[in-house]
């Protein structure tokens, strides 16, 4: 029953009118939760909390890989990498109209990620040393941030898993091109192969910190996941990682940097050593190898790119206006 007010409020959204649905309704009969739906403000707020965070991340990303476009090894690599730092712009964009749905405003979102009031990912502020960096971030961070980010596509909040649903197709796509590129490196030449296996060593307690603190750390998620927002728990989710993960690291002749990594057939999962969280807690802080020069970098290009907005707002404004003697 309550399935089918879920799934008639969603026909009804797609048509362009929605009966109104109690909150504690379509979260019971799993439904998305639309913007013009009543919802608790503190669901609202953590809402935004989250996507302005992860939109944030997104553009930040640009970076680490947007330091490589130019020394990209071919013709080939360099496309490829330009679509994917684009496609990281595209998902900020997505994400920034999921927040907006929200009643906040994007430039306020900015100004508070300018001015540290909001986050970004910790995964960003590490810095890439080779190219073999570009791959370890396609095949480490965007094979984690696809483990975070495919249940997100059933988040209860519709336009926000709406989003995920591309914003998830693009990801698998560059985690299987940093997975190429190891795989060309790591099947090179002896220099190749220790660049890629220096990469893997770098990137991996990073990548495995992007899931958050653990759940006993984690103030926000009992009630996200009540709310629909989050599926799974930090844990739950970094657990699943490690296990897609070293397969793979396998398949490349890598080595992933834990020598505590071993297959657990009780727990039916492999077991990995300690993270250091005090990590994860300093780069959260600002402590992190690029923090500032990232943020630096973020402010100065909203400043210059201020005539491109004021441009299109005066031609947005210009072609708002109704043509003279029209209806
Ligand atoms: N980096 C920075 N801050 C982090 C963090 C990380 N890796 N992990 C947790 N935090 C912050 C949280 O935002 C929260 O801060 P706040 O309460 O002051 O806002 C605090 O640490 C406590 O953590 P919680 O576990 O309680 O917080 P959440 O329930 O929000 O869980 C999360 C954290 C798992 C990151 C969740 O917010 C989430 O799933 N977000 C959506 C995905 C996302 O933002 N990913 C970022 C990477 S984007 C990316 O990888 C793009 C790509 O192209 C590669």
């Amino acid at each position: 029953m309550l399935h089918d007010v879920a799934r008639d409020a969603d026909i009804c959204h797609i048509l362009g009118y929605r009966r109104p649905v109690a909150f504690d309704d379509l979260l019971a009969g799993d439904g998305r939760v639309e913007p013009r739906d009543e919802m608790p403000e503190g669901y609202r707020r953590t809402l935004v909390r989250q996507i302005a965070q992860h939109a944030h991340s997104e553009i930040i990303g640009m970076q680490p890989e947007g330091n490589w476009i130019s020394r990209a090894p071919s013709l080939r690599r360099k496309a490829i990498l330009m679509a994917k730092v684009q496609d990281e712009a595209g998902h900020g964009l997505y994400l920034y109209a999921a927040a907006e749905t929200l009643g906040v405003d994007r430039a306020d979102l900015l100004d508070q990620l300018h001015t540290g009031r909001q986050k970004y990912s910790s995964i960003f502020n590490y810095p890439t040393l080779t190219w073999a960096d570009v791959g370890a971030i396609g095949w480490l961070v965007d094979g984690a941030a696809i483990v975070n980010q495919v249940p997100l596509c059933r988040c209860s909040y519709g336009p926000y898993a709406r989003a995920m649903v591309r914003i998830c197709k693009e990801e698998s796509f560059h985690q299987r091109q940093g997975f190429e590129i190891l795989h060309t490196l790591s099947h090179g030449s002896p220099a190749q192969q220790r660049m890629a296996q220096d990469a893997v060593d770098r990137y991996w307690w990073p990548a495995l910190m992007m899931f958050g603190p653990p759940d006993d750390d984690s103030p926000n998620s009992a009630q996200s996941m009540a709310w629909g927002i989050k599926r799974f728990s930090n844990d739950d989710l970094r657990q699943r990682f490690v296990d897609m993960t070293v397969p793979q690291a396998q398949a490349l002749g890598l080595t992933l940097p834990d020598p505590q990594i071993a297959w657990n057939e009780d727990r039916g999962h492999y077991d990995f050593g300690p993270i250091d969280f005090t990590e994860l807690a300093e780069v959260i802080k600002g402590n992190g190898p690029c923090n500032q020069q990232r943020l630096a970098h973020k402010v100065q290009a909203h400043e210059d790119g201020a005539w491109v907005r004021e441009a299109a707002s005066a031609y947005a404004a210009k072609h708002a206006r109704p043509t003279e003697g029209a209806a």
